[in-house]
């Protein structure tokens, strides 16, 4: 193999066009080829790869023709598509396909059965993993871990993190089902939030499941979705039917870890939403230790631009100054270079050196599956309205096969739709 990773695309929606963007700052990746179900997205990412110049990008019509003519796939498709990707990409392994790894976007599974169903699969043909958590991989994450190190290292580690993803709400459809997402914004974006937190806690040298989970409180509401002129709007632009299936567009927890070393406790306080009302996707970290903090706002940019009513036609299409942006006229805040801002470039770097050398990523799938094991119990201490205990073998023989109500399609019993 040589020295870049060729890399094909299972999915070439949103994200993977992220990524795309992602690979034209990372040297050891070659975005050789995508196969979607969709042959038009598939073309056009083709097209926005070639003339980035990341990659001839060859369209391919199977999963098999994909994995065939790269060295590493990343499954940038629908949560509910999982399962049965990795099984024609374990079936494509058996039959001669000489892939080295396998990459999985957030979340791994829908639920604890589908992501340990994953990580069985890629064992089954020895695939190297890498688990796609984009915020651990933020330059200011990593900056202030490597920054107050010497603070860390005299007054002792962090000890509480508050993490927040908030946006308006996703783009598509299925996204809003939560019996195709597995959810509503927890299980989308509550992943993110405890994966982030718990990351910051983790002292540098240890790797990322070093702190032990201990417990979790979540509650999960339906604030701004479930109102009626909020629903119709969803009905008529999404397909989904929050009368019948609700998901949640709020939610809120904490997640304590123990040091297994020290036996310290700690804390990371998660909140996420779908109903955030400002310029467009904020991330939000904050962090204290003994004497010392750290803050990051990704709302906050060295870049501001102003756009006035008479020249608001001007602005064709308000998502180019930021994810998710809810404005395109007023004082607007503008991140030149979100794909790296967010983490996705080096990700992708990680992911690349790893598989080069025979390796998995900083976060490997069975990471992937304690976040799923956090996130179900998030959804169980917000069904029960109690605090769920992660070392209890009985809970988590019961996690196993958890399916949330809301995920079953049953949120109206779990949340206040207004008549
Ligand atoms: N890290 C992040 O911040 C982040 C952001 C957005 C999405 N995601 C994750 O990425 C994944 C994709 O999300 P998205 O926003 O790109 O979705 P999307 O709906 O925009 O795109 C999905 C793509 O998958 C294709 N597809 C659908 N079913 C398929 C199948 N069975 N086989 C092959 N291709 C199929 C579609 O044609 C489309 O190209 C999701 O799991 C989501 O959770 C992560």
């Amino acid at each position: 193999m040589s020295n870049k990773l060729k890399l094909g695309m299972i999915g070439a929606g949103f994200v993977a066009n992220f990524h795309a963007r992602a690979l034209k700052q990372v040297r050891n990746v070659d975005l050789a080829g995508v196969m979607s179900v969709s042959p038009e997205l598939s073309e056009k990412l083709s097209r926005a790869s070639q003339s980035y110049g990341t990659g001839t990008c060859k369209v391919y019509n199977t999963i098999a023709d994909l994995a065939e003519n790269v060295d590493a796939i990343a499954i940038f498709a629908p949560n509910f598509a999982r399962v049965e990707i990795m099984e024609a990409i374990v079936d494509a392994v058996k039959k001669g396909a000489n892939l080295k790894g396998i990459i999985c976007e957030k979340p791994l599974g829908r639920n604890m059965k589908e992501a340990r169903r994953l990580v069985e699969l890629a064992r089954e043909v020895n695939l190297k993993t890498a688990y796609f958590e984009n915020q651990i991989f933020m330059k200011p994450m990593q900056a202030q871990l490597s920054q107050l190190q010497p603070q860390v290292k005299t007054m002792g580690p962090l000890v509480l993190t508050r993490s927040a993803e908030e946006h308006g709400g996703p783009h598509e459809g299925w996204f809003w089902d939560p019996t195709r997402q597995g959810g509503g914004v927890l299980s989308d974006m509550g992943c993110h939030s405890i994966a982030v937190g718990w990351y910051a806690l983790t002292p540098v040298d240890k790797s990322p499941r070093f702190l032990e989970p201990v417990s979790i409180s979540a509650e999960t509401a339906l604030l701004k979705w479930g109102l009626p002129e909020w629903r119709k709007k969803l009905k008529e632009n999404m397909g989904v039917d929050y009368t019948k299936t609700p998901a949640e567009d709020f939610t809120t927890g904490i997640v304590t870890f123990k040091n297994p070393e020290t036996g310290q406790m700690v804390k990371a306080q998660f909140t996420d939403s779908w109903m955030f009302e400002k310029q467009g996707l904020r991330l939000f970290m904050d962090g204290m230790g003994p004497g010392y903090a750290f803050e990051i706002n990704t709302l906050v940019s060295s870049l501001q631009i102003f756009i006035g009513d008479i020249a608001a036609e001007a602005t064709a299409n308000a998502e180019l100054a930021l994810e998710k942006s809810t404005a395109s006229r007023g004082l607007l805040a503008v991140q030149h270079n979100e794909a790296d801002l967010y983490g996705y470039t080096d990700e992708n770097e990680d992911a690349a050196n790893a598989f080069l050398a025979g390796k998995d990523g900083l976060l490997d799938w069975e990471y992937g599956l304690e976040i799923t094991k956090m996130i179900m119990a998030g959804y169980m201490s917000a069904e029960r309205g109690k605090v769920i205990d992660l070392t209890d073998p009985k809970i988590l023989q019961e996690l196993e096969t958890f399916i949330p109500l809301i995920q079953q399609g049953k949120g109206t019993e779990v949340l206040h739709v207004v008549k």
